[in-house]
């Protein structure tokens, strides 16, 4: 099939490219000359593992393109994906500015009769919305339909090729019909929806994980206070069927381009419609609070922290992505600062994106690992990067000033930490702490 997708982001270049990649021919469109000349160029402008690889591949086979020129795009392909940002305004609402934009220049481009998908996430009634602005402009037929992406940032290309089931909202047999010809070569598990289910659909998933993770980081809270081990408690739960092991991990919460926004996004669209999801406000209450329990930690070890010098590794939101887009290290690394501590800090790959958008200067960048935490006074584990783990912990023993090291992803195990004389508290397991103060669990009888 001949595909275009609008908007190279995450969910527009890895689906172009994938789609590619099953024969399809696909271009993809940009409005940002220096990104398409560096797609072009054969260079991914996001890091995503095997994502190069496969631009390289369909490039010279001659099934993907990318241009700056949406109408030719449009007017050459039977498809058209719009994939462009849904961020949100302040009040949390999704700022839909890029959607309609696409939607008017399709409108404007339209020749013949195409099939009009939306992979942006995007409130309920948006796709409708869409298919008023293209009519506007255009009197060539056309249909929508909605095609929620599930992809994670890290794993997007593995995510696309191989998801856990498609969304195809869709009105028309015809739609319906080439839709799932498009994407049966990805998933056995095609759901056919109406349109307005089908947006609702993505909401609700993020949703419902955010809640998870908010959920297992409130257990983590109270086995600290109890004396029990999150991890030990989170597999214990996982076994459940009907609980599933995944998103249990606790730590310091949940950031990145999809969960806080969409979280927002979804309060705002029930608040439109008079309902107080009162539940999803407490997910993202708690993942908030949640950020700054590594400060607790920190205080509670080294007491008042100006002029100290606190260690930090890991800037990107998660692991295997220089994404800093809501990272909890913008807040955490800002209380630090505001409390009058040094802080220096290192990321595998995020440091320039996390450079770009933290506005404060006296954070110090460092090249490796070994350099943040040389002479800190403790170290703060942000981001659980394989190249963390395989850090021992004797290792970071001597390179502190003071042996301080607060794990906000667990990466350590407490076995790891028994030869050392580390003081070592992680989220939601108990404490190892060989000097300082012991922090006794509250005993419940
Ligand atoms: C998410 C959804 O998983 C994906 O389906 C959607 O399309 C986009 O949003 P992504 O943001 O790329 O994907 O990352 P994900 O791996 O889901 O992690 C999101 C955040 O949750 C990260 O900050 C991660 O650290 C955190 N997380 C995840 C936890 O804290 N605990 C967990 O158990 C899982």
């Amino acid at each position: 099939m001949r595909l275009a997708v609008i908007g190279t982001g995450y969910v527009g270049l890895v689906s172009g490219v994938c789609f590619s990649d099953l024969g399809n021919d696909v271009v993809c469109v940009d409005k940002l000359e220096n990104k398409v000349d560096m797609l072009l160029q054969g260079i991914s402008p996001i890091y995503e593992p095997g994502l190069e690889e496969l631009i390289h591949k369909n490039k010279e086979q001659g099934r993907l393109n990318f241009t700056t020129n949406l109408a030719e795009a449009v007017q050459k392909s039977e498809i058209i994906i719009i994939a462009v940002g849904t961020p949100s305004l302040p009040n949390g609402q999704a700022n839909l500015s890029f959607i309609e934009d696409a939607a008017k220049e399709i409108g404007q481009s339209l020749n013949n009769f195409k099939i009009i998908v939306t992979k942006s996430t995007v409130p309920v009634g948006t796709n409708e919305k869409i298919k008023q602005i293209i009519s506007k402009y255009s009197q060539f037929p056309f249909e929508i339909a909605s095609v929620p992406e599930f992809l994670r940032e890290g794993t997007a290309v593995q995510d696309t090729l191989h998801p856990d089931r498609i969304i195809i909202g869709a009105t028309s047999d015809y739609a319906k019909e080439k839709l799932i010809k498009l994407h049966s070569p990805l998933s056995e598990n095609i759901l056919v929806t109406d349109i307005r289910s089908a947006e609702m659909i993505k909401y609700a998933s993020n949703a419902f994980l955010a809640t998870k993770i908010s959920f297992i980081n409130e257990i983590a809270n109270i086995c600290e206070k109890v004396g029990a081990d999150i991890t030990q408690v989170a597999s214990g739960m996982g076994y459940d069927k009907r609980i599933g092991s995944s998103f249990l991990k606790a730590g310091i919460g949940y950031g990145g381009s999809c969960f806080p926004k969409d979280t927002q996004a979804l309060i705002q669209i029930a608040g439109q419609m008079d309902y107080d999801f009162k539940l999803l406000k407490s997910v993202v209450e708690v993942n908030h609070e949640q950020r700054f329990n590594i400060i607790r930690k920190l205080e509670a070890l080294l007491g008042d922290l100006s002029e100290r010098t606190i260690a930090i590794w890991g800037l990107s939101f998660k692991p295997e992505t220089d994404d800093v887009r809501d990272a909890p290290a913008f807040e955490i690394i800002n209380a630090l600062l505001q409390r009058g501590a040094k802080v220096r800090a290192y990321d595998p790959i995020a440091t320039e994106n996390f450079k770009k958008c933290f506005t404060r200067e006296e954070v110090q960048y460092c090249l490796g690992a070994q350099e943040a935490a040389v002479q800190a006074d403790a170290l703060c584990i942000l981001t659980e990067w394989s190249e963390f783990k395989n850090i021992s912990p004797e290792m970071i023993e001597s390179w502190l000033t003071e042996p301080n090291l607060i794990d906000g992803r667990n990466i350590y195990s407490q076995e790891d930490l028994a030869k050392t004389k580390l003081n070592y508290y992680s989220i939601g397991r108990p404490n190892l702490n060989k000097g300082v103060k012991e922090i006794e669990p509250v005993l419940l009888l």
